[in-house]
């Protein structure tokens, strides 16, 4: 399903690798480390496991830990440690996605083209599975081996993974969404709705990685920032674009469900051309932010690119 564009890049090691194979390495590795993870898991039930599997490993893309790679990466910082908050935004993604599909949220059927979690399991297992996802994130920061520099640094991840998804950040941003469904709402609280509901989550992975990364410099850190926040909201306005004009074998979830719901979105408020018009106002920002760091930043604009382009 996935297909990035074929840009290149100079790796680590100087070897031009496309943005597809750094997306495949950092796939299989954190599919790799999750699943040792949860298998040391042993007091679970099998079927409390068995729909956490479900929803951590049923083809989802993997973003957030790609983004924390390439931005871990340009900073210098040790994969492992990266790994260590990618696998914990994984988990916080899976359990929202769980939860956003709820009869009680979206009421949405189909995820990944698969059905989703509630429709395999049954919703009492399908909350709890999002529950333990939840928790586990915090788990992984607290408990996963980080290298010695980084391991005073495991209250700065929680706290910033507890403020990206929580009361201030994911949740508040559902919260909006399921307050303002069927309401008119200003484009300036629809800002802040996608700015917490999705922008959040992904911002922090760029703060995740430069907490983990040696001496960056705090002006770097707001530039950082910075591109986090165009990114983070343009993701969810190519998520709003892409509700309208593509199907739902492609999206992998069903096509439409926005307006079926009657939501507040970008298109629902700008239209089709006006959001396509932002998206791109949106992504021109994010590489101006980037444009003056002192790194290379030739995998974070491929990532950026792809981002914006991307069909499902
Ligand atoms: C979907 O996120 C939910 C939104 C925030 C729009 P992704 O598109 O990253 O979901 P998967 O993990 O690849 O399925
Ligand atoms: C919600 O946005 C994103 C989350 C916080 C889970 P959507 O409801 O638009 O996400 P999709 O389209 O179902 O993936
Ligand atoms: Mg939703
Ligand atoms: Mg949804
Ligand atoms: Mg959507």
């Amino acid at each position: 399903m996935m297909s990035a564009d074929k840009g290149s890049f100079v790796s680590d090691s100087s070897n031009l690798v496309s943005l597809t194979e750094v997306q495949q390495h950092v796939h299989s590795r954190i599919d790799r480390k999750l699943s040792d993870f949860i298998a040391l898991q042993t007091q679970a039930a099998d079927e409390l496991i068995s729909a956490m599997d479900y929803s951590l490993f049923s083809g989802g893309k993997r973003i957030r830990p790609l983004l924390l790679s390439i931005v871990g990466d340009m900073l210098g910082a040790v994969q492992d440690d990266v790994d260590v908050a990618s696998m914990a935004i994984e988990c916080i993604h899976a359990y929202s996605l769980i939860h956003d599909d709820l009869p009680a949220m979206d009421d949405d059927a189909l995820r990944r083209g698969k059905p989703t979690n509630h429709i395999q399991y049954g919703e009492a297992t399908a909350i709890l599975a999002g529950d333990a996802l939840q928790t586990l994130a915090f788990e992984i920061v607290l408990n996963h081996d980080l290298s010695s520099g980084n391991d005073s640094k495991r209250i700065e991840l929680a706290r910033m993974i507890a403020s990206a998804s929580g009361v201030n950040g994911m949740c508040a941003g559902q919260s909006i969404d399921l307050i303002a469904t069927g309401k008119e709402i200003s484009l300036q609280q629809l800002t802040q709705l996608h700015e917490l509901k999705t922008g959040a989550l992904l911002s922090a992975c760029v703060s995740l990685a430069c907490i983990l990364a040696p001496n960056v410099k705090q002006d770097h850190v707001v530039l950082l920032n910075k591109y986090a926040a165009n990114i983070g909201l343009a993701f969810q306005v190519q998520d709003d674009i892409l509700d309208v004009i593509s199907d739902s074998e492609t999206l992998g979830k069903p096509q439409g469900s926005d307006a079926g719901l009657d939501k507040n979105t970008f298109v629902s408020h700008l239209g089709l051309e006006g959001s396509q018009q932002f998206l791109q106002k949106l992504h021109l920002e994010a590489l101006q932010a980037i444009s003056s760091l002192p790194y290379n930043t030739q995998q974070l604009k491929e990532f950026t690119n792809f981002l914006v382009k991307r069909k499902y």
